[in-house]
């Protein structure tokens, strides 16, 4: 037999026949726990979709769009739409716990897959851990209001952000792995509770802010034309992202191909309807003029309506409680996908070990908590939030381009779900993500580049030499 070609390697891909039976199937046994539900796999996708975004992005959109803010809002979920019922489909016959990374593997092969892998640690490590640095100063803008105490700057904010040490957001990542690391389930109940109360918080502001809605803050409805509205979609898609966190839990759902695009569409619509009203309750009850520059945006339009100071204490409480479950999903996300390339080799063996009690990748849990906890603990990272949202597109355009691969490929694979509309839901999906990659600034370019140049160099020097396709029989 002749050694395979560079070319043979690098484009060599995973038979999603491999893939099912190295979970053990839809009934389980390949180490993770078939053991969340369809509602709370939901909440999972609503756990991460819903967070910082709805509470600040009205203060950047409005000013671009006006009250048009809502049809933003429209392009943006129907974007989000497209790329989420990609995600149904594949989910619905991979399900597995790498998401894109998986579906690269089966689709394009081990080099993208690999390339992919990079990609999403950009959207969930490091995304949680600027979440976690969100979620400190929401808590200490929650002691200020209720008990007029605030942590302070030395112990609140990392090194060149005016502090030594974000000790509050090291605390949140801690809680989160103690949680992930009890199990899976537990986590999905804790954070169902969670989205629950953030869904309560956004709308009770609905519903007051509509007390104060008057009809005359719509009009002029578009005074920035389709150029405003344009832009301010691409500021909101920021706020849909997470919805695929929903993919990474393929491998501890029952019934996975009915239940994963149940739930990625099913959080898809709630987000979406808890997001509409949110902006048309809000630009109904502030003239849109007034949106911009306001620095806790929702509870200025509930102090404006109710005359008094309360609604700020309730919604920097909902802000603290709605991003303690944004990290709690996407580091469970972020622990799934590295046990699915570590179980092929692409990463140390230690991210694929199950604890037998708990049924979780308890060392890789920990990993995932100290590098996320170092990052949020030490690292400014503001700078690198649109790298968040680079890796993000480039999982996503991968995802849509795989879903018309495997239709090819394998046509008769069992679909518990198929994309309506296709081919052009895939290739819309692909257009809008590519849009949106281009409005990234070229230091966010030169950053991404960077980054799998990193990516290429430890692939070079061990990923290529461990893969399990390289060698099935390890
Ligand atoms: N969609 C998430 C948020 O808005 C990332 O915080």
């Amino acid at each position: 037999m002749t050694a395979p070609s560079l070319r043979q390697q690098l484009f060599r891909r995973k038979p999603v026949s491999a893939m099912v039976a190295e979970t053990g199937g839809d009934d389980g046994g390949g180490g993770l726990a078939r053991r969340i539900g369809p509602l709370q796999l939901m909440s999972f996708g609503i756990g991460a979709t819903i967070g910082t975004g709805i509470f600040f992005v009205l203060t950047t959109a409005v000013p671009e769009a006006g009250p048009a803010v809502i049809v933003s809002f429209v392009i943006a979920a129907v974007t989000a739409g497209f790329t989420a019922l990609c995600y149904a489909e594949l989910a619905s016959s991979i399900p597995v716990a790498g998401s894109s990374y998986s579906y690269a593997y089966a689709t394009l092969g081990e080099v993208v897959a690999y390339g992919v892998g990079w990609c999403l640690v950009l959207e969930y490590a490091v995304s949680s851990g600027a979440v976690a640095v969100g979620w400190s100063e929401y808590l200490n803008q929650l002691l200020d209001d209720t008990l007029g105490v605030r942590i302070p700057d030395a112990l609140s904010a990392a090194p060149g952000a005016g502090g030594v040490v974000n000790l509050p957001a090291i605390v949140l990542v801690t809680l989160c792995a103690l949680l992930l690391v009890r199990g899976a389930s537990e986590s999905a109940r804790a954070n169902a509770v969670m989205v629950i109360i953030k869904i309560a918080v956004l709308l009770l502001f609905v519903v007051i802010a509509f007390t104060g809605f008057d009809s005359g803050n719509l009009t002029p409805f578009a005074p920035m034309g389709v150029a405003g509205i344009s832009a301010a979609a691409s500021t909101i898609f920021f706020s849909f992202i997470g919805l695929d966190a929903v993919s990474t839990a393929g491998e501890e759902v029952r019934d996975p191909r009915r239940t994963l695009p149940l739930a990625i569409i099913g959080a898809l619509v709630v987000v979406t309807v808890v997001y509409l009203l949110v902006a048309l309750s809000a630009v109904g009850a502030q003239p849109a003029e007034e949106f911009e520059g306001q620095e806790a945006g929702l509870a200025l339009i509930l102090e404006r309506v109710t005359g008094s100071s309360w609604p700020g204490i309730l919604l920097a409480a909902g802000a603290v409680v709605s991003i303690f479950s944004v990290t709690l999903v996407t580091m469970y996300g972020q622990t799934r996908i590295l046990f699915a390339m570590s179980r092929d080799g692409m990463i140390p063996s230690l991210f694929a070990k199950v604890d037998p009690r708990t049924l979780t990748p308890v060392r890789g849990t920990v990993a995932v908590a100290l590098f996320v906890g170092l990052l949020a603990g030490f690292v400014p990272l503001d700078f690198l939030i649109d790298l968040t949202s680079m890796g993000t597109l480039v999982a996503f355009t991968v995802v849509s381009i795989g879903v018309m691969v495997l239709r090819r490929t394998a046509p008769d694979l069992p679909r518990g779900f198929r994309v309506p509309g296709y081919p052009v839901v895939p290739v819309l999906s692909v257009l809008f993500c590519m849009y949106l990659i281009s409005g990234l600034s070229g230091t966010t370019f030169a950053l991404f580049a960077g980054w799998l140049v990193l990516a290429a160099v430890v692939y070079v020097t061990y990923s290529r030499k461990h893969s399990r396709l390289r060698t099935p029989s390890r």
